[in-house]
């Protein structure tokens, strides 16, 4: 195993009924409250009234940004700030799922940046300072309850770009799953999507000797495979949304990276398709992940296909390596396309090979390939979106 260093600054209250605490949480770091939100699910699920209640019983002075779309745009983050500065907020409270929290991680960036949030994620202008950030998550996907990473688009540019600081990191998550009860069919299948991706792009490593984390990502791996079908036919069963939730945030947090190197391939290549079309963040992974298994697929690779056939499918551990490797895709591809739903092609969800060739450059520029998995050029990426019409 490769040193690292594992730390995890974010405090978590988990299940039911701990919104009792945030008022308590917010105090700690001052009396103005920013309520980051997105386009009203909280209004709907009646938590917002909820937020208010503990915002008030604690005497703070609330002021609010609503309407963060998903796919959050750098628009967003830019209102944030400029209220951030006018007011002297000390605190953010972003209630929502990943887009509404990543915009927020950058709203409290920008409020220490004169100029335009863009800067900050075009040219990587190290963040140094982040007003305190406390989450209360009602979408379980992202994991960014949990880690330190952001992404947020530029719709003029069709850019969607994430980074990672660590001043960003969240400090208080409330995890409550039934919050998550409203959350339709289809983005909860594209959460789930979203959650094994995350897994995968550390789990299909090249770095082999880490078998207790393997374990832990085959366990992870599992969890989302029994409990999202179970979510879908009953939104309301604690124990699937709890299980999910909680996979969301250990997907990402750190924890399963264990100094593994590491290179995302996947990620790099769905925010360009989010970029040009707009399109969810876990559906675009559910269509791109088994077009890059098969790509990557070889006699380099195929153990660990066969690892991940033999463990998480259950295949049977006899047949041949390559074997074992195909029928897990296949398995995977029955799992998003019939068991959750999810449209199985780009073509479906109305993309053409268009802009293809931009995408894929722009794909290769963004993600790093030095320890990839299988490294992948413009036009390995180009051959893989094309895989997906
Ligand atoms: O906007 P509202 O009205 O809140 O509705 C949202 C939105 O339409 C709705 N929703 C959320 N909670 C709900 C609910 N509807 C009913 N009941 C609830 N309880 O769901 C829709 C999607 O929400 P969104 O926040 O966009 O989804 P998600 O959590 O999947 O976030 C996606 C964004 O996160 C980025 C993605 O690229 C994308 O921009 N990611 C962030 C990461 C990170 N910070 O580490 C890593 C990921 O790989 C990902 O890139
Ligand atoms: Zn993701």
């Amino acid at each position: 195993m490769n040193a690292f260093v594992y730390d995890i600054p974010t405090k978590v209250y988990f299940g039911e009924n701990q919104l009792k605490n945030l008022g308590a949480e917010l105090s700690k770091f001052g009396k103005k409250v920013l309520l980051t939100y997105g386009g009203g699910s909280i209004k709907k699920i009646g938590l917002y009234d909820k937020i208010i209640e503990e915002i008030n019983k604690a005497g703070l002075e609330l002021y609010e940004l609503s309407g963060i779309d998903p796919n959050p745009r750098v628009s967003s983050v830019n209102a944030g700030a400029d209220i951030c500065k006018k007011e002297n907020i000390d605190v953010l409270l972003a209630v929502g799922g990943g887009s509404v929290i990543d915009c927020t991680k950058y709203i409290g960036a920008a409020a220490y940046y004169d100029g335009d949030a863009w800067d900050i994620l075009l040219k990587k202008v190290p963040v140094k300072k982040c007003l305190p950030i406390i989450t209360v998550l009602t979408l379980s996907a992202t994991g960014s309850e949990m880690d330190a990473g952001g992404v947020i688009s530029n719709p003029e540019t069709n850019d969607k770009i994430g980074l990672i600081f660590p001043v960003m990191q969240p400090k208080v998550s409330f995890l409550d799953p039934t919050l998550t009860y409203t959350v339709n069919k289809f983005h909860t299948a594209c959460g789930a999507a979203d959650i094994l991706s995350h897994i995968f792009e550390v789990y299909f490593s090249m770095d082999q000797d880490l078998y207790m984390l393997d374990c832990v990502m085959e366990g992870l791996m599992k969890t989302v495979l029994k409990y999202t079908p179970v979510a879908l036919a009953e939104p309301e069963n604690y124990e699937a949304r709890a299980n999910l939730m909680w996979a969301s945030s250990w997907a990402i947090n750190g924890f399963i990276n264990g100094g593994k190197r590491q290179a995302w391939s996947c990620h790099p290549m769905e925010h360009e398709l989010s970029a040009f079309y707009d399109i969810t963040h876990g559906l675009g992974l559910a269509i791109l992940t088994p077009r890059w298994m098969e790509y990557t697929l070889n006699e380099n690779t195929v153990s660990k296909f066969y690892q991940f056939g033999v463990n998480v499918f259950s295949i049977d551990e006899s047949l041949p390596q390559m074997e074992v490797a195909k029928q897990s895709i296949d398995l995977l591809k029955e799992f998003f396309f019939e068991t959750l739903g999810l449209q199985s092609t780009l073509t479906e969800i109305g993309i053409n090979d268009a802009n293809f060739n931009i995408m894929a450059r722009k794909a290769a520029t963004l993600g790093s390939t030095k320890y990839a998995f299988q490294p992948l050029a413009a036009e390995d990426i180009e051959k893989i979106f094309r895989m997906c019409l």
